[in-house]
């Protein structure tokens, strides 16, 4: 990370410097001031007065402070950052992708049709469902979307009165009981096991006719598989209800195991985590929603579906269209059809790696966070101890006596030039210290990776000064979080 000190454009501007002269144009300053009205119309804009070298340089300084895989290892447990191959980036920057309108007509976009088409068909094998949608735009988007389809499910069979809770374990991701209220559920919460699974006294406990489905990660967010998972869809199945997949985690088990086939009857995934675009960062983000057949009809408008009246004409790509008049649909979602750029890059990954390679992502992602795990756990601890999936849950708790906290060890990782792992997550272990190395991180690394944590777990009890006061190498250092939440001023003073 570099210590390079930027100043501010307003810092530097002086009216005397110009940046860029706009041509001159013959249209009269008075007849643009009538065309405006009034309440838009200023006199100043208050921007800063600078050449153009400088707002290149000021922009191209800030990005040297950014930090990105690209710059080291970015452990972010459940908000994976992993490689991203180049060349997906390219395709979808190809002018037949990037320059299209979405509204352009059906018939000028065949081949982008066509890739939704087979994206949809790739997405379904994957995951063992029946149909996708490729228009949510993010992973809560999804979560929203699949369980308006639910709600919607039992508007249609007369139940939205009685239907009216969503089950979700206490390890759940925030952003799941926020869709299901979002949607207009209530949430019960399930306890969690020791390991962090579903705990299925509290979950039997629970299941009252008026639950309409139950919200699961698997593996969950401590990074573990929940072993009864058919037992659960058979209870939830038995009693009406349906089952919703967090598939955010979905590169742990990808190409060995599908939601489908455990008994889910709504997924969704994470596109800018599981398959080649970054997650973070300010997107754009992809969630796409699965579903078994007899949701269906619910699914988002528009999609991508074979024309019955070109029956005569034999080309796929040809017959392609975007209907957007299902009856039974939730209706659109967003103004655009979906984040096209990610659909291109997950298209691009998946006819890479095919079939038989798509297996070691979910090989080197578990081996490479039982290996972190493995290496650290007698430095720190490990309170759900066994095999992990793709990330691994230690804890600072050992560290409460040198007066060391989880947060400690994130910041002065930074200054070993480390983006730190996820902190005080999931919930139920204390001291939190969620590390997902992910599937692309080579063995050198991880091991580098170690020893560094290994070097600050003996600060700790040396001079534990050092992490109190880290991070002292990088351009900010320590902020208060609990006022840059509560009392947030980005405005330049
Ligand atoms: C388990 C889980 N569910 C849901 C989400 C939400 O996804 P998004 O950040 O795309 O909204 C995340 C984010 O990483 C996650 O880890």
């Amino acid at each position: 990370m570099s210590t390079l000190k930027v100043e501010l454009l307003y810092e530097r501007s002086n009216a005397e410097k110009e940046g860029y002269t706009l041509p001159y144009t013959e249209i009269e300053e008075d007849y643009v001031m009538d065309t405006i009205p009034k309440q838009w119309q200023r006199d100043k804009i208050g921007l800063p007065s600078v050449t153009e070298t400088e707002v290149a340089r000021h922009f191209y300084n800030l990005a040297l402070l950014n930090y990105g895989v690209e710059n080291g290892m970015y452990p972010l447990g459940s908000c994976t950052m992993k490689y991203n191959p180049k060349m997906n980036e390219e395709i979808a920057s190809l002018n037949g992708f990037q320059k299209v309108h979405p509204l352009q007509m059906d018939d000028t976009l065949a081949g982008n049709l066509f890739l939704m088409y087979d994206l949809e068909d790739m997405l379904c094998a994957i995951n063992g469902m029946d149909a996708f949608t490729l228009a949510p735009a993010a992973g809560a988007h999804g979560e929203y979307v699949g369980m308006s389809i639910i709600r919607a499910y039992f508007k249609d069979r007369g139940e939205s009165n009685t239907r009216t809770k969503i089950l979700i374990p206490e390890s759940a991701h925030g952003t799941n009981p926020a869709s299901a209220i979002s949607a207009g559920f209530s949430v019960v919460e399930i306890k969690s096991t020791k390991t962090g699974e579903v705990d299925m006294d509290s979950l039997k406990a629970n299941l009252t006719p008026e639950v309409a489905g139950i919200m699961l990660t698997n593996p969950n967010t401590a990074g573990m598989f929940e072993k009864n998972i058919k037992e659960i869809a058979d209870l939830l199945h038995r009693n009406g209800s349906l089952l919703y997949y967090d598939g955010a985690n979905l590169n742990a088990i990808i190409g060995y195991a599908r939601p489908g086939d455990m008994g889910f009857d709504v997924v969704h995934l994470n596109l800018h985590k599981t398959f080649s675009t970054p997650h973070g960062g300010g997107g754009p983000g992809s969630g796409p929603v699965g579903v078994k057949e007899r949701l269906i009809p619910y699914l988002p408008n528009p999609r991508v579906i074979l024309n019955e009246v070109n029956k005569h004409n034999e080309e796929v790509e040809d017959r392609l269209i975007r209907k957007d008049d299902f009856k039974k649909s939730i209706g659109r979602i967003r103004l655009t059809d979906s984040s096209f750029g990610v659909l291109v890059k997950t298209y691009a990954y998946l006819l890479t790696l095919g079939e038989n390679n798509i297996k070691n992502v979910a090989v080197n992602s578990v081996l490479n966070a039982n290996y972190v795990r493995v290496m650290l756990k007698d430095d720190l601890k490990c309170y759900i101890d066994g095999i992990c999936m793709h990330e691994c849950v230690l804890s600072a708790k050992p560290l409460e006596k040198y007066g060391i906290t989880a947060l400690d060890i994130a910041k002065r990782l930074m200054d070993y030039g480390y983006h730190p792992p996820t902190n005080y997550f999931p919930l139920i272990i204390p001291e939190a210290l969620m590390i997902e190395p992910t599937e692309t991180e080579s063995k050198e690394d991880l091991d580098k990776f170690i020893e560094t944590m290994k070097i600050i777990v003996q600060e700790a009890k040396d001079n534990p000064k050092l992490l109190k006061d880290a991070p002292t190498k990088t351009p900010i250092r320590r902020t208060n979080d609990v006022k840059a939440a509560k009392d947030l001023n980005v405005a330049w003073k």
